[in-house]
């Protein structure tokens, strides 16, 4: 993965801002009679590296879903830059651009024209920009190929270059290092940590414990919907409330914290059977 600039080009397109890029208030997602979301607040300035982790069925997708409009907030705010977003199809052009844990690649399309598909509508030399993202992040001699054939690290790289070539202000991204083996997980977190020291502001949703504490300035934890704890990884790590909610088990018990505890074959996490939230 990257050994240059992460995102080949300069980020943070547009008017400089001050404040936090992204901020959220009071979000609360309910779906039916399920409080999945309950009035969350979360920010994430430029140039931060923000994760929201917590067990399965704890709200972080839904957190996600919101922020980009996947999902309507029953109650509460999402704004970008101070201004709410709008619908999916504004987040380009608002400056947001994110990855998918399903990647969401054409796998028939080659690598380039994959990438080709996230450079802003308008902008010119869209190939010649998605070359340079391609080498940025180490990818060049698999341009001409399908996605389709690559391994799965490869096509979770391709995916960032596609989030990537657009120069976001603010990156979303749903469990990066799923699926990634150890040298690609350290590899990415270079990557993110270049793409915010440029100005770029991350929110991280991951379960792989060890990568969300190496790679972020703040944790986010959320359990039944509700934010429990914020702060810097190492005192969020400490904190035995997360230990109890977040390991499923009492504080002190935990030989290593750090370990990607995802059950083998299962959507994530651990300490509560699927299908738990707020209620
Ligand atoms: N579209 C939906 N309709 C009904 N319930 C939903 C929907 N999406 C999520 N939920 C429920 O909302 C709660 C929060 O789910 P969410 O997927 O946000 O959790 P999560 O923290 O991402 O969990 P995981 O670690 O398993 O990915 C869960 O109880 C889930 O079953
Ligand atoms: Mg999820």
């Amino acid at each position: 993965m990257s050994l240059r600039s992460p995102t080949a080009g300069p980020t943070a397109e547009g008017p400089a801002e001050t404040g936090p890029r992204l901020v959220v208030r009071g979000l609360t997602v309910r779906f039916g009679g399920l409080t999945a979301v309950e009035d969350v607040d979360l920010d994430v300035a430029g140039g931060e590296v923000v994760a929201l982790i917590g067990p399965n069925g704890a709200g972080k997708t839904t957190v996600f879903n919101a922020v980009c409009g996947l999902v309507r907030p029953t109650r509460g705010t999402v704004t970008v830059d101070g201004r709410p977003l709008g619908p999916t199809a504004g987040l380009a052009g608002r400056g947001v651009a994110r990855t998918l844990q399903g990647l969401g690649l054409f796998p028939g399309l080659s690598v380039r024209e994959n990438v080709v598909v996230g450079v802003p509508r308008g902008a010119r030399d869209a190939d010649a920009r998605a070359d340079a993202q391609l080498a940025a992040l180490g990818l060049t001699a698999r341009a001409a190929q399908p996605v389709g054939a690559l391994p799965y690290a490869e096509r979770a790289t391709v995916a960032l270059a596609r989030a990537l070539v657009a120069r976001p202000r603010l990156l979303l991204l749903d469990e990066p290092a799923g699926g990634l083996g150890h040298g690609d997980v350290a590899a990415l977190g270079d990557v993110i940590r270049g793409v915010a020291a440029e100005g770029t502001g991350v929110l991280l949703v991951e379960h792989h414990v060890d990568f969300v504490m190496s790679v972020s300035d703040r944790v986010v934890v959320l359990d039944f919907g509700r934010v429990i704890a914020t702060g810097a990884p190492q005192d969020v790590r400490r904190d035995p409330r997360v230990e109890e909610a977040y390991l499923g088990i009492p504080a002190g018990a935990v030989p290593h914290a750090g370990r990607d505890r995802r059950a083998p074959g299962g959507t994530g996490g651990v300490g509560r059977p699927a299908g738990g939230g707020a209620r």
